[in-house]
Formats: structure tokens, sequence, C-alpha cells
């Protein structure tokens, strides 16, 4: 899909759909008023018939209008004009793409200023629309024999400003946009597909292809330098498993060596059966989807090496299957992690967290800046937060100020929860210096608790994306979330410090 910013108004503009506003009822926006008026009230007679009364979620295509270099016009509802915010403006894209799609149109043209927004400008617009196009473009149709064949014509869409000072911002913004949708495809791809397929050894693959194609700087430590590094706990969720754990780490260097990274850590437990604490059989399957965190990482990287953001950052991406058998970590089993704790295995379906530890700990080599993980980690998440929001702990209230603010900007957004001292009592075992599980009640605070005793010599914070990173149900499928949090953050840092 392509995309550009022009400086123009409707009456001069040609191609193969033009996309204009109407607001509930019946209130034309002003590039409709434009075409109207040229038109000699085409759309106004047109509504006067009462097909469209620009209401949400309606859209009416017309063809062969009069006076008009386009082929067609597509008038899409905009709802009450007070109403118009955030959540409409997306609604009324989304209801525009697919009617788009539906026709062989391969161009369309809209206007920005008709979609005005309280405190959002052009640029976040553009990204928006950017983001939902190629979005909705999106198949997962790789494993099966033939494809879905419902590819829409759409090729490329033209966004209209009238203020050319804008045009500079506008187009960087166009090109972020691109690079955050593409690096949700990569993720999506990854979490979509079967886990027969996405094992830890695909994934490190998947790294260093990445690596290729981006010049960023790989490594995949495999399970006998895991040993010599001390990672016991990474390596007890390993031990059921016939597939072989990998630690992968990706470098990307966008400053000098020395400028200190960002260190990304992702969960990147390949299939999760909950190992001898097995899971119930009910949807396990999507279970697949719990290398999400891991996903975003590799999404996240591919996005900033596609903007060659001014930035360092470093992926670490720990990487197992968790399966029960007769070599299999037990309830009761006391392992030591490369931190030197030990940690007591009461509930070996509570493994993302134990996987993750020994990649904080190895995160600290890197000098970082900021340490940021992301897990599928808890199921309490999603009662917590339901499906649309990310849970957010920190041990610094700045970084979580940042992250918070990032996923408002590019509407992925987080909630922050509590990481009191109250909560790490929790965790007390009698036999190892910690429990790897706090319990029922604050499941997702007591699983940042644990990552807390870990993340002590740098800024942490933790997203827990259980319910955030797929969709279950008729629309099964990966979000690739929290990939545009992570890139707005990034693109806010490099801002930052340049
Ligand atoms: N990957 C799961 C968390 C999960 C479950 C995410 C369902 C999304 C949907 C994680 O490894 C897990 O099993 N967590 C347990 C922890 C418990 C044993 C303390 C959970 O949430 O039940
Ligand atoms: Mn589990
Ligand atoms: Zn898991």
């Amino acid at each position: 899909m392509e995309f550009g910013i022009k400086i123009g108004t409707p009456e001069k503009q040609r191609g193969a759909c033009v996309v204009v506003g109407i607001f509930e009822s019946k209130k034309l926006t002003d590039s409709a008023k434009v075409l109207d008026k040229v038109t000699q009230g085409y759309i106004k007679n047109i509504l006067a018939l009462g097909d469209m009364e620009g209401k949400m979620n309606t859209s009416l295509m017309l063809h062969n209008v009069p006076n008009t270099l386009f082929k067609r016009v597509l008038l899409v509802g905009l709802g009450k004009e007070q109403e118009f915010k955030e959540k409409a403006f997306l609604t009324a894209i989304n209801t525009a793409l697919s009617a788009l799609q539906k026709t062989t149109a391969t161009d369309a043209m809209l206007f920005l200023s008709d979609f005005s927004v309280n405190g959002r400008t052009n640029e976040w617009k553009a990204m928006q629309i950017v983001i939902a196009a190629i979005s909705s473009g999106y198949r997962f149709d790789q494993l099966k024999s033939k494809p879905d064949n419902d590819q829409s014509s759409l090729r490329k869409i033209v966004l209209c400003i009238d203020d050319r000072t804008e045009l500079t911002a506008c187009e960087e913004s166009l090109q972020q946009g691109m690079a955050i949708a593409h690096g949700m495809s990569l993720a999506k791809d990854l979490g979509n597909l079967a886990p027969n397929i996405c094992t830890p050894t695909y994934l490190a693959k998947q790294a260093k292809d990445l690596a290729k194609t981006h010049k960023l700087k790989v490594s995949i430590l495999e399970e006998k330098d895991m040993e010599k590094l001390g990672m016991g706990s990474l390596l007890a969720v390993a031990k059921g498993t016939e597939q072989p754990a990998k630690l992968i780490v990706l470098e990307y260097h966008g400053l000098g060596k020395k400028e200190n990274p960002i260190v990304l850590v992702g969960k990147g437990i390949t299939f999760d059966t909950g190992g001898i604490s097995l899971k119930p059989a009910a949807d396990m399957d999507e279970m697949k989807f719990d290398m999400s965190g891991a996903a975003s990482v590799l999404g996240t990287l591919h996005a900033v090496a596609e903007i060659n953001l001014p930035i360092n950052v470093v992926g670490i991406i720990p990487t197992t299957e968790n399966m029960p058998s007769g070599k299999a970590t037990k309830p009761g089993d006391v392992v030591t992690s490369m931190s030197g704790q030990t940690i007591e295995i009461l509930n070996t379906d509570a493994e993302g967290r134990l996987i993750l530890c020994d990649a904080l700990t190895y995160a600290e080599r890197y000098n970082p800046k900021v340490v940021i993980d992301i897990a599928t980690l808890t199921g309490a998440c999603v009662i917590a937060l339901g499906n649309f929001t990310t849970g957010l702990m920190s041990n610094d209230d700045k970084l979580a100020e940042e992250l918070l603010s990032a996923g408002e900007q590019v509407g992925d957004r987080a909630w922050r929860l509590p990481l009191w001292d109250e909560y790490q009592d929790l965790l007390k075992s009698n036999f190892a210096d910690m429990a790897n599980i706090g319990g029922r009640a604050a499941g997702t605070i007591t699983a940042a608790c644990f990552l807390s005793r870990f993340t002590k010599n740098y800024h942490w914070a933790h997203l827990d994306i259980a319910g955030t990173a797929w969709k279950s149900g008729k629309e099964k499928g990966s979000t690739g979330r929290p990939v545009p949090l992570l890139t707005q953050f990034l693109i806010t840092q490099a801002k930052a410090a340049s």
C-alpha cells in the first residue's frame, strides 16, 4: 500500500474515489460542501432522498457524479459532530476503508480537515489512517492451500491538507505509521503461525533474517550457553520439551556504541500447556499466542530499523515451549536463577516469569537506560482490564508516565497497576528465596512483584499483554499490539534525546 500527502481542495483533484464526510443529520463537511457546489447540489439531492443520514457505521458510494474528475464519491457517516472524537474518527476511517475494499478502486483521496478531532493534529490523523489502512488489508493465509482471494484493489491513499507548513511533519508521520503497521504485521504473522511451525528455533531464524535485512547484530544463546550463565530458572521451563530453548539477542544501533540502549525483553513461550500443572483442554490452542511478547519485540525492532531511529535498542527474547513429560519440572522443585536467588516452583504454569527473570538479569550487561518487558503473563490481567487495555507496572514513575502517554498517543493504551511492597509478602516460600506464584488475589501484580526482584539495578517497566495481544472467537488472531505503543515510545525518546 502506498500513501501520499498533498496540498489541495476537492474540485481540482482526480482519481478513482474521493471520500467525504457527512455529519448527522445530513450536515456536510467542508470538502463535501465544495463537491456539492461544483456538482450543482448533487450531494445535497442525494441526502434529501434520505439514503444517507450521516450516521456512524454508514456509507454510500456514488458513481458518475457530474463535474468531478473522480470516478466515485464515497459519502461516509461521521455521526454527531459534538461526539466526533478518536473512537468515532477510527470507526469512520474503517467504514470508509471497508466500502473502498468492496470496489475495484485502486486509489482514494480524503481531506484531513473533514475529520476534525479535538486535540489531534493532521500528523496524528495521517498516522492513524496509515495504520488502519494497512491493518485492514492484513490477511493470514500462508497456511491455507489456496490464498483467500479477497484482497482488495486499493493500492494508494492520498491525504489532502490545506496548510503547506504541515507537509513535512505529515510526511514523517506517514513513514512512521507505515513502519508501525509493518512491525505489527510481522508480529501478527509470528503470533498466528501454528505452534508446530513457530518453535524457538523458528523464532531464532526469524531474528537472524531480520538482522540480515535490517543491519542488526544478532546472537543466539543455546542451552549450553545458558547453563554456563547459570540460567537455572529459564532452563527449568525448557526441561519438558523436545524443542531446544534459545535466548535471542538483537542489537539495533542508531547511535554510537557508547550510548546506553533501551532494552526490550519479550516472553517467547511458543506453546504453553502449563507443564505438569497442565491447563484444561478448552481453548488451549490459543496458548500458541504465548510468544506475543517476543513477536512484539521483533515487530518493534523492525519498525525502528525501518524508520532509522537515532537510538540504541536491544531486544532480548527467552524462548521455549512449556510441556509436561517425564523430564519436566515438577511442582515443588527448587531452582537457582542467574541472579543467585532461589525459586520454589509451586505451579509450572507460572512459567513466563521463570524465563523472564533470567533474561532480565542478563539485560544488566547492556547498562540499559531502561528495560521494558512485554509478556502474556497472567489470565488475571484479562479479568482486571479486559481486552482493550494492557497492564503496566513499573519501578519508575517517569518511565511509567512515558509509556502510558505513548499508548494514549497512538491508540494502544495501557493502565498502571501498583507494585507496593505489601504485595511482595505473597511470594513467601518456606523452602526457597521466593515462590513463583502468589495465590489468586492480585495475580497480575504478584507476577510483576516476582519480576521486580530481578530488576532492582535499572529503571524497569512491565507490560502484561495477556488481554491485548490476540483476539478470540470468530476473529481469532494476533493484534500486533503493543508494537504501536513501544514504537511510539521509542520515537518520542529519540526525539527528546536529539
Ligand atoms: N500464558 C499464561 C497467561 C495467560 C492465560 C494469558 C490465559 C492469556 C490467557 C501464563 O503462563 C499462565 O499460565 N499464567 C497463570 C499463572 C498462575 C498459575 C499463577 C494464570 O494466569 O493462570
Ligand atoms: Mn502458563
Ligand atoms: Zn504462559
